[in-house]
């Protein structure tokens, strides 16, 4: 037998006719587009009803915390010494050129406090994000020796979420204004912030604790403040996610005396 509908007001209920999921922000009936960006698709791009299928994800603090357990105890048990470990990866930039590497000065959470907060046998254990001071400033100073590598070194802010986490318009639920997200992003930046990801408080925090040396470096995708979705060409996105990986082999190389 056919649904009944009952179309009270203007709220559609087409989604109650298909079984269809129903998203909760208004800003989306106005893009052309909508780029998915974690699943390299768009809605221009791909046929998405055609193509859609399960999706395994990987990332964020809880995929990196158990990587991070892991490799550490593997260090351990292989007798490492004098271990350095760099995050590389990708990020939103605040108030930067598409393409500039950010060297993090200190890994910050959503307030803007250089913490990680682990829930631990229900109660939270408050870890210090500081990196090393040291190693960042290498670090700069080899982006400064590469050619075209835009370089610089500012705070990163690591969100539990990629969209009203860090203050996007477009995700499937958002419920602030433009204004809202340009005020936040506005005090980011007057604390520091240069890049907004989703891995470094974590990072910095486990190393800290098991005292090893570590240090995050990530790309730039867009300028935040200007915009939310990842629109850059598929060629010049491989291009930046490669700046990192080209600033920590230049590293590598200096430290094994293989440069002139
Ligand atoms: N990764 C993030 O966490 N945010 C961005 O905006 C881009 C990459």
């Amino acid at each position: 037998m056919a649904p009944i509908l009952l179309n009270v007001g203007n709220e559609s209920t087409d989604y109650l006719e298909h079984g269809l999921v129903h998203v909760k922000n208004p800003h989306l009936d106005f893009m052309e587009e909508d780029i998915l960006y974690h699943f390299n698709l768009g809605t221009k791009t791909h046929n998405l009803p055609a193509m859609f299928g399960d999706i395994k994800h990987g990332m964020g603090v809880p995929s990196i915390s158990i990587m991070m357990h892991e490799l550490i105890k593997l260090l351990h048990h292989a007798r490492c010494r004098d271990v350095t470990l760099i995050r590389i990866g990708t990020s939103g930039g605040v108030g930067l050129e598409p393409g500039t590497v950010v060297i993090t000065d200190t890994a910050v959470d959503s307030f803007f406090q250089p913490q990680f907060e682990q829930v631990v046998l229900g109660k939270v254990i408050v870890r210090s994000t500081q990196l090393d001071e040291n190693l960042a400033q290498e670090l700069l100073q080899c982006g400064k020796e590469i050619p075209n590598l835009p370089t610089v070194l500012g705070n990163t802010m690591c969100t539990h979420d990629f969209y009203e986490g860090q203050g996007r318009l477009d995700g499937a639920l958002c419920s602030f204004s433009t204004e809202d997200k340009l005020e936040y992003l506005r005090k980011a930046h007057e604390a520091g912030v240069r890049n907004i990801e989703m891995e470094s408080t974590v990072f910095a925090a486990m190393c800290r604790v098991c005292g090893l040396k570590a240090a995050v470096i990530c790309v730039t995708l867009l300028d935040r403040f200007k915009g939310d979705q990842i629109s850059t060409p598929h060629e010049l996105l491989l291009e930046y996610q490669q700046r990192p990986q080209y600033l920590v082999s230049h590293f590598i190389k200096k430290h094994l005396g293989l440069h002139n």
